[in-house]
């Protein structure tokens, strides 16, 4: 099957050589040209630009974005509004916010161009091991563009999830429950790193182990235990982790819909403490204990508040 992509980053270039092994024909767009025409060597063709894109797909045409949610995303469904035909599928692969994809629909729909959202998962290693991926929009649009699909997923590793958004509703829940692991996993090394027994235990040997077997294995835990592997202290990691969106989202929904979602809810705030952003509520606490027990504080070296 025919797809146009546009955006090759770590995402779109790999998921578009995924697809071109299994035989499907890739054309391909992306802002910084020469990753296009490094795509057309290996058999894509490459547009430099989105028009030209256009022009090498034959109608009905599928074209994937592959970009930044948020402001990338939404002007470029502006840009390739202006250049798709009545008919043609445009499938925003992106991790957009769900409530994004009814703007993006109705944009699309007065011109007939139907509108498919997709949640993929799976990271930089899903050139290999496939994109698990979940679809919203029409079951008939899903319908059409499902050998690529197959092309994209691991065996039975993709899923129809229902009307437009319901694909990138699911991928957000996906991403808050992925928050939630990994916190959990980190406060449980944490808790290890801090016994009595942290000159005996080897966090990469448990991380291992804990893979062999038992019930907290995961993918997830077969990634620490490559972290870990040569650098079971992860020296040299500053404790600063970032977030993209879904977190926020997923408990924006929790506390929209009334449903109790305290540990992503935690695991997304335990994100932002380690950007600093819990220091103030920290001397504020260190300040009432002082003012009411005489509790000894530590003051910083060049006192600034
Ligand atoms: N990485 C993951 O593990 C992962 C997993 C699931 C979903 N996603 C989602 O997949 C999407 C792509 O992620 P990624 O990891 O592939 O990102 P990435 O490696 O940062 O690549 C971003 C791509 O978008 C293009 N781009 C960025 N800003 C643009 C703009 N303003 N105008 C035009 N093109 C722009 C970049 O073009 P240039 O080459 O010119 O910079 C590049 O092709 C994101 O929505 C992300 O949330 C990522």
């Amino acid at each position: 099957m025919q797809i146009g992509i546009a955006g090759l980053g770590r995402m779109g270039m790999n998921m578009a050589l995924r697809l071109m092994r299994g035989g499907h024909t890739v054309c391909c767009y992306n802002r910084t040209i020469s990753k296009a025409h490094e795509l057309a060597r290996q058999g894509a063709r490459a547009a430099d630009t989105p028009a030209q894109l256009i022009d090498m797909l034959t109608p009905p045409r599928v074209l994937w974005l592959m970009l930044p949610s948020g402001e990338a995303t939404r002007e470029h469904i502006e840009r390739f509004a202006g250049l798709l035909s009545p008919g043609d599928i445009l499938v925003d692969g992106s991790n957009s916010f769900f409530k994004d994809d009814f703007a993006h629909r109705d944009l699309l729909a007065p011109m007939n161009i139907h509108y498919l959202d997709a949640g993929v998962s799976g990271g930089i290693w899903g050139l290999e091991n496939g994109y698990c991926t979940m679809i919203g929009g029409e079951r008939s649009d899903f319908e059409h563009i499902e050998p690529l699909l197959k092309t994209l997923a691991p065996e039975n590793g993709y899923l129809y999830c229902g009307p437009c958004g319901a694909g990138h509703f699911t991928k957000m829940i996906h991403n808050g429950i992925e928050y939630a692991m990994m916190q959990a996993y980190g406060e449980g090394f944490a808790l290890l790193e801090s016994s009595p027994y942290r000159d005996h235990l080897r966090f990469d040997e448990i991380a291992a182990l804990w893979n062999r077997g038992s019930v907290i294995r995961s993918w997830l835990l077969e990634l620490l235990e490559a972290a870990l592997a040569g650098n079971a202290t992860l020296d040299g990691l500053e404790p600063f982790v970032d977030d993209s969106g879904e977190g926020r989202w997923t408990v924006l929904q929790a506390v929209e819909s009334g449903t109790p979602a305290p540990v992503i809810a935690q695991a997304l705030f335990e994100r932002y403490a380690s950007r600093g952003h819990a220091d103030f509520s920290r001397k504020i606490l260190a300040a009432l204990r002082n003012q009411f027990g005489g509790h000894a504080v530590k003051k910083t070296e060049t006192p600034n508040t």
